[in-house]
């Protein structure tokens, strides 16, 4: 670190709070589309949910009831010497904690009981970070963040773009796993991989939760004091702008999907299986090739008996001179018919689409 540079600047100030803040640096997180103006809805008047948070359990597995309690280490309540162990100190810690020393396990314990006793009904729970949640809590949904101390060495978050051997993966990797049941497969393997960063859909509702990793901004992760430091390590705030725009853009998604309704959301199968939402691709072609789509009918039973989507393939050579050539791209039928057990390809079968 050269001294008096702008990195030896920020480090003098946000370690040692001996040096000014630096002149900020303009910085413009780029957003695909403008803000709009939605304001804010009314309360809806419904009974409340209740969302429950807690953070920093701070478990530790070393400490020791009788164990030194008024010691001057960091954490006092563990047995660092014999003459600090049970028996041998004037300052025996109690069972349930002490104010010099992190959490026993039992209190970690008897937090998850409480709130299964207070809050039996919570909507969720919110866990923002440091060491660690269990996986017997008992508690139903658990939205969780990376905190600084759930890594060895503690705040050691290097940003992807920077060749060590000194990982942190093992951290997300294990959190990632962690978190599987309350968020699902596919998120967990965002978070295992984006750093640590997630973003899910609340089943119980329209709310979108983003976990951001917000330890690649903590002061005390020195890989940040590079020569040139970084703005955006991880990419996590081009993450972030894109989980708000896809946000935003949802309800019509300009894609082409389709989406299955069932009767039992527990159970999503064919049996239970109630409804097809069709979702045309969009014309503007910010959001791909321009695209349309084309149903065949029953004209008896206006069931949906089969798709064709149509593109125009806006990088040819000769689209702008020529204007768009409209072509068949696939029907839902030719694509996944095949597929099917038994297959089901006649356009007049309704087994797919019905
Ligand atoms: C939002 O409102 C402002 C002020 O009325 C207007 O200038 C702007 O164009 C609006 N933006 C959108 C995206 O509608
Ligand atoms: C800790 O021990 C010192 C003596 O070593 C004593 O003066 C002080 O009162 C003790 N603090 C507490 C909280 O018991
Ligand atoms: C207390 O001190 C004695 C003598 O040093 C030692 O043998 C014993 O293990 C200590 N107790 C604990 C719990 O550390
Ligand atoms: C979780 O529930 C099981 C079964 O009811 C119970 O045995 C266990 O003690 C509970 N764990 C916690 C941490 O409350
Ligand atoms: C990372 O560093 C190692 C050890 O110096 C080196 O072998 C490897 O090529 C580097 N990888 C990249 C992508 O720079």
């Amino acid at each position: 670190m050269t001294v008096g540079s702008f990195t030896s600047d920020w480090f003098c100030l946000t370690i040692f709070g001996l040096c000014d803040y630096p002149a900020v640096t303009p910085y413009t997180v780029p957003f695909p589309s403008p803000k709009t103006n939605k304001t804010r809805p009314a309360v809806s008047g419904e009974t409340p949910i209740q969302i429950v948070h807690f953070s920093d359990v701070h478990v530790d597995l070393s400490y020791e009831v009788g164990a030194n309690y008024n010691c001057s280490d960091n954490i006092c309540c563990r047995a660092y010497t014999a003459a600090q162990g049970l028996g041998n100190t004037s300052y025996p810690a109690g069972p349930w904690g002490n104010h010099n020393c992190d959490a026993p396990f039992d209190l970690e314990k008897s937090l998850y009981a409480a709130i299964q006793e207070i809050v039996p009904n919570a909507a969720l729970t919110l866990f923002t970070g440091d060491v660690r949640i269990l996986k017997m809590t008992n508690l139903t949904l658990v939205y969780g963040v990376v905190g600084n101390h759930d890594i060895n060495p503690i705040n050691s978050f290097p940003p992807s773009d920077i060749n060590t051997t000194i990982s942190s993966q093992y951290t997300y990797d294990a959190l990632s796993a962690l978190w599987t049941t309350w968020i699902g497969s596919t998120a967990a393997a965002t978070a295992a991989t984006n750093p640590g960063a997630y973003s899910v859909v609340y089943p119980g509702g329209n709310l979108r939760i983003i976990s951001l990793n917000t330890m690649m901004y903590y002061k005390d992760n020195f890989w940040l004091f590079e020569a040139t430091m970084e703005t955006d390590p991880s990419g996590q705030l081009a993450w972030l702008v894109d989980e708000f725009q896809a946000a935003e853009d949802a309800g019509h998604t300009h894609k082409d999907e389709f989406q299955i309704a069932y009767s039992k959301y527990t159970d999503q199968t064919a049996d239970t299986a109630v409804g097809v939402l069709y979702i045309a691709p969009a014309l503007t072609p910010t959001s791909g090739n321009p695209a349309f789509r084309v149903y065949d009918v029953d004209p008896v039973t206006f069931a949906v008996l089969d798709m064709t989507e149509y593109i125009t393939n806006m990088s040819t050579s000769t689209y702008q001179t020529d204007g768009p050539v409209w072509e068949k791209y696939y029907t839902v039928k030719e694509a996944y018919g095949p597929l099917m057990t038994p297959p089901s390809t006649s356009r007049t079968d309704p087994g797919l689409l019905a």
